[in-house]
């Protein structure tokens, strides 16, 4: 199966919050990433609102035509926001709020009862909803047992090894992919994806049907241009789902 490619836009916010006008304009640059080819857009608005603001949220939801993914940690606050706007996906990350960025997945076991409270409350709204997990067998069990549909591979581990060489880290997630699809769980995979390592992962990874990618994409596009950087992205997809 192909692999979707969800662009993380937190980054554009960041640009643009550091002069406090509208350049770049995060609701345009939202647009051009889907026309260059990227199936979903993400964001990770958090409550200092430090680069995605709660009115970006309402307007992509306005105009993203694809697949619209909103992470977050799943405070009163947050449950509301994307009720009220209802995007196609919702992410649920264990991060505090002063967090730089997540940084781990998941006790799904310890919080079994408050995430299967949640992931009711957003099924019943009609959103999909993943979960943030690292690769513990027994973690993904409890996942599976609240209800999600999904959940979403936590990368920076694979990253940090594929970037120094070594590529065993990959197996972890390989053993993960193929326990959660056995569970009927989707997997999405997320976090220090760049166009290094993510052939490696999905050729390792079969059971990947998303990822999503911010960071990296954003600071490649500086010398390779956006749109190509997109589908760079994309072709580096379809070699590793063997589609070219
Ligand atoms: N998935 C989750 C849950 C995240 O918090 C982030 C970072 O906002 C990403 C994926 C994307 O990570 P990166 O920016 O390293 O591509």
């Amino acid at each position: 199966m192909l692999c979707k490619l969800s662009v993380n836009i937190n980054k554009i916010a960041t640009l643009r919050n550091a002069r406090g006008g509208n350049v770049p304009d995060v609701i345009k640059v939202a647009a051009d990433i889907e026309h260059f080819g990227a199936e979903g857009i993400t964001v990770h608005p958090r409550p200092d609102e430090r680069h995605i603001r709660r009115d970006d949220v309402f307007n992509l939801k306005k105009i993203v035509t694809t697949e619209f993914n909103i992470e977050g940690y799943p405070s009163e606050s947050f449950l509301q926001l994307v009720e009220a706007v209802k995007p196609q996906q919702v992410t649920l990350v264990p991060d505090p709020p002063d967090v730089l960025t997540s940084n781990a997945g998941w006790d799904a076991v310890k919080h079994q009862s408050f995430l299967r409270d949640t992931v009711a409350r957003l099924r019943q709204n009609g959103m999909r909803v993943s979960l943030f997990m690292d690769t513990e067998l027994k973690q993904i069990e409890a996942a599976a047992t609240t209800g999600s549909h999904r959940i979403e591979l936590y990368t920076e581990r694979y990253a940090a090894h594929f970037a120094s060489g070594d590529k065993n880290a990959v197996l972890d997630f390989a053993a993960a992919g193929r326990y959660a699809h056995e569970l009927n769980l989707g997997v999405n995979a997320g976090h220090d994806l760049s166009l290094d390592n993510i052939r490696f992962l999905l050729e390792n990874v079969p059971q990947i049907i998303e990822v999503s990618i911010g960071h990296a994409l954003i600071s490649e596009a500086l010398y390779l241009g956006l749109q190509n950087t997109v589908q760079m992205y994309k072709h580096q997809i379809k070699l590793a789902r063997n589609m070219e």
